[in-house]
């Protein structure tokens, strides 16, 4: 096998365009994202043709960028990898129709990386880089299984991660019935009056509010009475049998979403919001880029309560459930990944809960929790050793499952 071990990854499945080049899974070399957000943000969430649009304009400046900023030529490369699922169609394509090209005319393998596998290797490539080996050469960051929780603005996702001679394989152990938690986060932040995408909004502002004041619940979710052993029409649920899953690690993050708006229309905070999305982001006078200060100024004690109580019972709920799966599987390791894996509480509170129990907890570098490119490079790696190359027929599969 020829030696670079460098593999140029493409990422386009949501709204960021973004290419990577990364040494053997381990070392980044380079990892350049072009985000869509000012694009999307006054739609308050992603607008599929737009970021379609963006992507075909992004991909081969950003590509170029990464393999500049690398000091690497496509000559250089032993393989490009691209996310062929889940994701949007249309977004997608426009990265597997770039790596296709670029791998066919530079004689290069193809691999096609599942974006929920990318974020997992998101955390290994970091534990990768701190270069600790096992007897066989192997980083020790493949040798021991773990149970992987990949929480975005797509998904809520429980993985058991098993490594295999250097292959990973994935088995569904618990996942959301309805929204993910990233997506209550910016459907809370969109009601509230903040910036889209809202994780980082809320992040920023629960610390300066009471995460006690409104006690959030969420209930126990009981799927053989609420499915009559069916599998819902939800979305999410075209892609696993969610009647053959535990139901203690089963999500539901709509509920909360629905709590929040009753608690602002019980409380009349709905004017106050109004007034806060006027001021930042759609008044004369709103700042260019509102600041966390300048939103800071525009919430009232009982709103920064509200969303710091809702961070606190969302960041909770993943807790109880994910170290609940942890226990029950016996699995002493447990990964952290997808946009939510950046906010703070969660790290902190994940963090103490894993040395209560004395179990591990790793997170991705806070730049590779969202979406990336170094990622789906990294996940290639594995995939490259075991010659699992992409057909020429290769597409995009927007609902493309992990571990069934
Ligand atoms: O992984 P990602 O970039 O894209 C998907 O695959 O969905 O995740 C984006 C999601 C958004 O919902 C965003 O609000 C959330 O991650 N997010 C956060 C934080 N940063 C991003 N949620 C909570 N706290 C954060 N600091
Ligand atoms: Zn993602």
């Amino acid at each position: 096998m020829p030696g670079s071990g460098l593999i140029l990854g493409i990422e386009s499945s949501c709204d960021e365009t973004a290419a990577a080049v990364v040494e053997r899974g381990a070392r980044t070399l380079s990892s350049v994202v072009a985000s869509q957000i000012a694009t999307h943000a006054r739609y308050g969430g992603v607008v599929p043709e737009l970021a379609s649009r963006e992507h075909l304009r992004a991909v081969v400046p950003v590509v170029r960028a990464a393999l500049a900023q690398a000091g690497v030529t496509l000559a250089d490369l032993d393989a490009i990898a691209v996310t062929n699922g889940p994701g949007l169609a249309g977004a997608l394509l426009v990265g597997i129709t770039y790596a296709k090209a670029l791998a066919f005319a530079n004689g290069l393998p193809l691999i096609a990386v599942n974006h929920l596998e990318g974020h997992i290797h998101a955390v290994l490539l970091n534990e990768r880089s701190l270069e600790r080996s096992g007897p066989d050469g192997q980083a020790t960051a493949d040798l021991e299984e773990a149970l992987a929780l990949v929480v975005s603005g797509g998904h809520t996702h429980l993985y058991l991660a098993t490594p295999t001679d250097g292959s990973w394989h994935y088995a569904l152990i618990g996942r959301t019935l309805d929204d993910a938690a990233g997506e209550a986060f910016d459907k809370v932040a969109k009601l509230l009056g903040l910036g889209y995408p809202g994780g980082p909004w809320i992040d920023n502002l629960a610390i300066h509010g009471n995460p006690k004041a409104v006690p959030f619940a969420f209930s126990h979710i009981k799927t053989k009475l609420h499915l009559a052993g069916a599998a819902p029409r939800t979305k999410a649920a075209k892609t696993a049998p969610i009647a053959a899953l535990d139901p203690h690690f089963l999500f539901s993050f709509s509920g909360i979403k629905t709590a929040v708006l009753r608690y602002v229309e019980l409380h009349n905070l709905k004017p106050e919001a109004e007034s806060r999305r006027e001021a930042l982001f759609t008044g004369i006078d709103a700042p260019v880029r509102p600041t966390v200060e300048d939103a800071l100024a525009q919430c009232e004690p009982q709103t920064l309560d509200l969303i710091a109580s809702f961070q606190h019972a969302v960041v909770g709920d993943l807790l109880k459930k994910t170290f609940a799966a942890a226990e029950s599987l016996g699995v002493r390791r447990i990964l952290v990944t997808g946009g939510v894996a950046a906010n703070r509480e969660l790290r902190a509170r994940f963090t103490a809960e894993a040395s209560r129990r004395n179990v591990s907890v790793s997170f991705p570098t806070l730049a590779l929790s969202t979406d990336n490119a170094a990622m789906i490079a990294a996940a290639a790696w594995p995939r490259y050793v075991a010659k699992e190359f992409a057909k020429s027929d290769l597409s995009a599969d927007p609902s493309l499952a992990l571990g069934r």
